[in-house]
């Protein structure tokens, strides 16, 4: 059984019986933050890219639970030198098996800097999307995208049990595209996310569940609020 709990934002928390795995842990400074950085227990820290409200905590949970933060190389190489005890990079189109399950990264059209407090912009790669795939289970998770035509190419090759897209907008894809996007990925289950932690990413969730059941209606719509959970 796999459970996957929302956060807040794109922090998605994916639990097994064995393990559990955090993606982009941004709590501290999250309006929407369902948790603590603190009160995680993790055995590994996913980070689909460099801006702040994705990297977040990851450093503190990594060091807290002395588990590695998984990104590609740049990201992965920042994070070392900020202090994560253990960092495995990856690039896109690569995976590798972690006793917790294995992890693939794939494109997501973006950027990704991280901006220190003293204004210096440091470059962190790729940005990227995360598949993974835990007791049976594939679950995607797009990071910051725009819609891609190369997101069926994802579904057809890992079919996908659970999606978090993004549908807030002017950073990502706003609810039409992320229909388009569910479209292209066929998931059994989609999770909506990054929306109205901030002004500019206002968007209604009922809208993108009401469009994607007359696009696809074999998808299932869930939306969670922070907080919430559900099981595969
Ligand atoms: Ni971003
Ligand atoms: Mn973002």
């Amino acid at each position: 059984m796999v459970k996957a709990t929302f956060l807040g934002h794109a922090c998605v928390l994916v639990e097994t019986e064995q393990h559990a795995v955090v993606i982009d842990p941004f709590l501290t400074g999250n309006p929407k933050a369902a948790t603590k950085p603190e009160d995680l227990r993790v055995s590994a820290v996913i980070v689909t890219h460099g801006h702040g409200d994705h990297l977040g905590d990851a450093v503190d949970i990594a060091r807290r639970n002395n588990c590695p933060i998984i990104g590609v190389f740049e990201l992965a190489t920042y994070c070392q030198q900020k202090g994560a005890p253990q960092v495995h990079p990856l690039h896109i189109g690569g995976s590798y098996s972690f006793p917790f399950g294995r992890v693939k990264l794939v494109p997501a059209w973006h950027g990704s800097a991280f901006i220190e407090q003293d204004g210096t912009i440091v470059y962190t790669g790729n940005p990227a999307g995360v598949l993974l795939f835990m007791d049976g289970k594939t679950i995607y998770h797009a990071g910051d995208t725009g819609l891609f035509g190369d997101m069926q190419l994802i579904g057809q090759r890992h079919p996908i049990d659970l999606a978090f897209l993004p549908i807030g907008g002017n950073f990502t894809m706003d609810i039409d595209d992320a229909v388009e996007a569910t479209k292209l990925l066929s998931p059994k289950v989609v999770v909506p996310m990054h929306y109205g932690t901030f002004p500019v990413i206002e968007a209604d969730p009922q809208e993108f569940a009401a469009k994607v059941q007359q696009v696809c209606p074999s998808v299932t719509v869930r939306i969670l609020a922070p907080g919430e959970s559900l099981t595969l």
